[in-house]
């Protein structure tokens, strides 16, 4: 089986292609042949770092994954060889999804989308699942007005078809490039009254006048300033969803002075139990996403498909990821057509 094996933390040149032996099929578990992985910020952090130390953690890094089933274990009912499949693998599957061959508890995969190439479907799972943890429980429906800062990103991208899709009455976003800018409005539907350019230094008071007042709800997708500038737009009784990090003491200020709720983002949370029935949401919001692109109510998700999934591949994703300059996903594999 090939492999892209991340030797030791730290620099992106520490991946190196790797054969080893095909995964094993655990109690649950499916085999997918992976055809095409997305990349996400949490692989640089762990990378780097190895953010997560849980036992199991591997050195194949890679969370996401659209692929085919390849092996069933008895006890899995219903999946069946040669399934086309995507899913969130957060850390319970045999190794990340930077590899040819994993093997992934069935209880966290759900049929590709139809309509979808593996190399779109792959770009969903992390992306998808964030955003769509993060809305929900911020409440977004028609009537709330919301800001997202980082929105041309790959959850910010999700985030706002999510939010078109449930018709949120103002909705405000942020781009510090014209490639970014570009692609709010041409991928992700977006008006050029509904994007701010967060470099010019009115950019809270242009989002605030863009809306007609304060935000009912504002999404964090970068840290720092950009996180107090959504401390700034909530409206009273407001509710900022962060995907990156705390709040320091001045921006819990803001918040005390807004009754404003603090939602800690945490898209791997239900992983962390031993609780399969926790699981099974991420393949019940996978679930949803299907539904959605095969009834051909929103685009298929904007990929960037970088090549076939080797170490020169992943290196090149990570140092663009680090960047901070990405549009929609990132993808790799051989599954770019089918
Ligand atoms: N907590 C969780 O469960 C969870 C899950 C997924 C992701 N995350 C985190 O959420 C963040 C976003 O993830 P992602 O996958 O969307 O990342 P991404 O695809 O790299 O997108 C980040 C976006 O932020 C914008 N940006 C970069 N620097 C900026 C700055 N200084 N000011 C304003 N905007 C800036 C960029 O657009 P411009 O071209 O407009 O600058 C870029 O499109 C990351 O920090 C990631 O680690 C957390």
């Amino acid at each position: 089986v090939k492999a892209v094996v991340l030797r030791a933390f730290g620099s992106p040149d520490n991946f190196v292609d790797a054969e080893l032996p095909l995964p094993p099929l655990r109690h649950g578990d499916v085999r997918i042949r992976v055809e095409a992985v997305s990349f996400n910020p949490v692989d640089g952090q762990i990378r780097k770092r190895g953010l997560d130390s849980r036992p199991g953690q591997s050195m194949i890094l890679g969370r996401d994954l659209s692929g085919t089933v390849d092996a069933v274990h008895d006890s899995v009912t219903d999946l069946r060889v040669g399934d086309d499949v995507f899913s969130y693998v957060c850390t319970l599957a045999s190794s990340g999804t930077y590899a040819e061959f994993v093997s992934v508890p069935a209880v966290l995969v759900s049929r590709k989308p139809r309509s979808l190439t593996h190399a779109q479907a792959a770009a969903v799972p992390v992306a998808g699942i964030t955003a769509s943890m993060a809305l929900k429980r911020a409440g977004v429906g028609g009537a709330t007005s919301l800001f997202v800062a980082g929105g041309a990103g790959g959850v910010g991208s999700f985030a706002l078809m999510l939010a078109r899709q449930l018709g949120v009455r103002g909705l405000v976003t942020t781009a510090g490039s014209a490639r970014s800018r570009d692609h709010l409005t041409r991928h992700c539907g977006l008006r050029d009254d509904q994007i701010v350019d967060y470099s010019e230094s009115d950019f809270v008071a242009q989002a605030l006048r863009r809306n007609g007042g304060e935000f009912d709800v504002a999404l964090d997708l970068v840290g720092g300033r950009m996180l107090s500038a959504c401390c700034d737009l909530l409206a009273v009784d407001g509710i900022l969803a962060s995907c990156t990090e705390g709040a320091g003491p001045a921006d819990v200020e803001t918040l005390f002075r807004k009754n404003a709720l603090f939602h800690a983002v945490g898209a791997h949370a239900y992983s962390l139990s031993n609780d399969r029935t926790m699981w099974r949401r991420y393949r019940d919001m996978l679930d949803g996403f299907a539904t959605l692109y095969d009834k051909g109510d929103t685009a298929p998700p904007a990929v960037r498909h970088l090549g076939p999934l080797c170490s020169d591949v992943v290196k090149h994703a990570h140092a663009l990821l680090e960047s901070g300059a990405v549009q929609g996903k990132l993808v790799a594999g051989s599954g770019a057509e089918h």
